[in-house]
């Protein structure tokens, strides 16, 4: 087999076969196609797209080229879940003891942030102790004890997906709807999951900015579940707005902390709601409904067995567990400035790419993947949208390391919140949920 033909193929709007597909992996994965063939196979691709059949060959084959996790000790189905990435968004941190409390296990690997967007492993470690690399038996152990355990990717998971994903980065041909779905898909199997809830983020500030592109995207990685064999459910939600009130590391665990004991932002937790129902749909194998799925995890919160098991989890991984408790005291937090409204009226934006742009300067996000970040900075909302101001009311804090910081931050809030005469049209939260 050779390269160039493969290539050719594809740019010629041919269908690889699962012979060629194998050896196109197999070869980025050992370095033996050099990444300038590399990047014109992404190239054609992104042109002549891929086939259902084509693109779980490709998912299958970039999961396979590096370790595989096997989570078979522990019992029961075991459900992951994954977002395209948002702003506010601190969902998987309520989510894993949330949905672990009602009984189905959460074996998760989370990411770091990157651009504008939080991650979840970078949130993790603002918890004093918080250890986000185990060992696979450490893990296995901690899933089976206390039904919930997250830590960051192996280095080995998925390693042809590192490879194309870094090339497609710089030549650009990220925007391709095969490509995207196997490579989120291929991480998920590698990870072992037998099931997967994706939360698929439309809007202003998130990856995809519409619902076409983002239901095309859903579609597709619900397909390439179905065909290998691991049931898929896709939610499109909703990111033309932050999606709670916090966004920087130690403000969004403290925001989880308040979900979990029964507060915080309504529309967080109604995620966490719709998508845990989802994973224990999928952990159940149809014997439940929405309906029923939704009342038991509203009873696990309610009755607090939610939060219990976040403080089991993050004790069993090293994390204070006072976090729950104390979580101002605990969590590294830089000093708070107030930010003002200029003038009174209605909030009727709040611009999430803004927003976390703000945030990503003020230290909570990084540039470059290597980039430090601080887990204590970054802005929590004073308001929401719809609400009605008046001039020089707070409309959020910005946590910040020097009052020059703070100033800056303050500026850009004022910016990305939009302040008019009318109350602004409601969007929905959830869109569509493609199963
Ligand atoms: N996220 C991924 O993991 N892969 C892509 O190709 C795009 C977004
Ligand atoms: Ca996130």
């Amino acid at each position: 087999m050779n390269i160039v033909d493969i290539i050719r193929k594809k740019r010629d709007g041919g269908e690889l076969g699962t012979e060629e597909i194998q050896f196109f992996v197999d070869g980025i994965t050992s370095g033996s196609i050099p990444d300038y063939q590399a990047s014109a196979f992404a190239m054609a691709v992104f042109f002549q797209g891929m086939s259902a059949r084509e693109t779980a060959d490709l998912t299958l084959a970039m999961a396979k080229s590096g370790e595989l996790m096997d989570l078979s000790a522990i019992p029961g189905v075991k459900v992951d879940k994954h977002s395209t990435g948002g702003v506010a968004d601190t969902t998987t941190l309520i989510l894993a003891p949330l949905v672990a409390s009602a009984g189905v296990p959460v074996a998760k690997m989370s990411g770091r942030g990157l651009g504008h967007t939080g991650g979840t492993v970078d949130k993790l470690e603002s918890i004093p102790g918080y250890r986000t690399e185990l060992s696979s038996a450490e893990f296995i152990e901690i899933v089976k004890k206390v039904g919930v355990s997250v830590i960051g990717q192996s280095k080995n998971l998925a390693p042809a997906d590192k490879v194309l994903y870094a090339l497609r980065d710089v030549t650009a041909t990220i925007e391709s709807i095969p490509l995207i779905a196997s490579s989120i898909m291929s991480k998920k199997i590698a990870a072992g999951a037998d099931a997967i809830v994706l939360d698929v983020k439309v809007g202003k500030g998130a990856f995809l900015k519409d619902l076409d592109t983002a239901g095309r995207l859903a579609r597709t990685m619900v397909q390439i579940g179905r065909d290998v064999g691991r049931e898929t459910v896709a939610c499109l939600t909703d990111m033309n707005r932050p999606l709670g009130d916090a966004i920087g590391n130690s403000l969004e665990v403290l925001e989880a902390v308040e979900v979990l004991k029964g507060g915080g932002p309504e529309r967080l937790k109604e995620i966490c709601l719709v998508l845990g129902s989802q994973m224990l749909i999928l952990a159940n194998k149809g014997e439940l409904d929405s309906g029923e799925a939704r009342r038991i995890l509203e009873r696990k919160l309610a009755s607090g067995e939610a939060l219990e098991t976040f403080v089991s989890w993050v004790k069993a991984q090293g994390g204070d567990p006072a976090v729950a408790e104390y979580p101002e005291e605990v969590l590294p937090l830089a000093p708070k400035y107030p930010v003002q409204a200029a003038t009174s009226g209605y909030v009727s934006t709040m611009e999430p790419l803004q927003l976390g742009l703000v945030a990503l300067e003020l230290g909570a996000g990084r540039h470059r993947k290597d980039d430090a970040i601080d887990p204590g900075v970054g802005i929590k909302m004073q308001v929401t949208l719809g609400d009605k101001v008046e001039a020089g009311e707070t409309l959020a804090w910005v946590y910040a390391r020097s009052p020059e910081a703070a100033l800056k931050a303050a500026q850009g809030v004022q910016e990305a919140v939009g302040i008019s005469g009318a109350p602004p049209k409601e969007l929905p939260l959830i869109y569509q949920v493609i199963s």
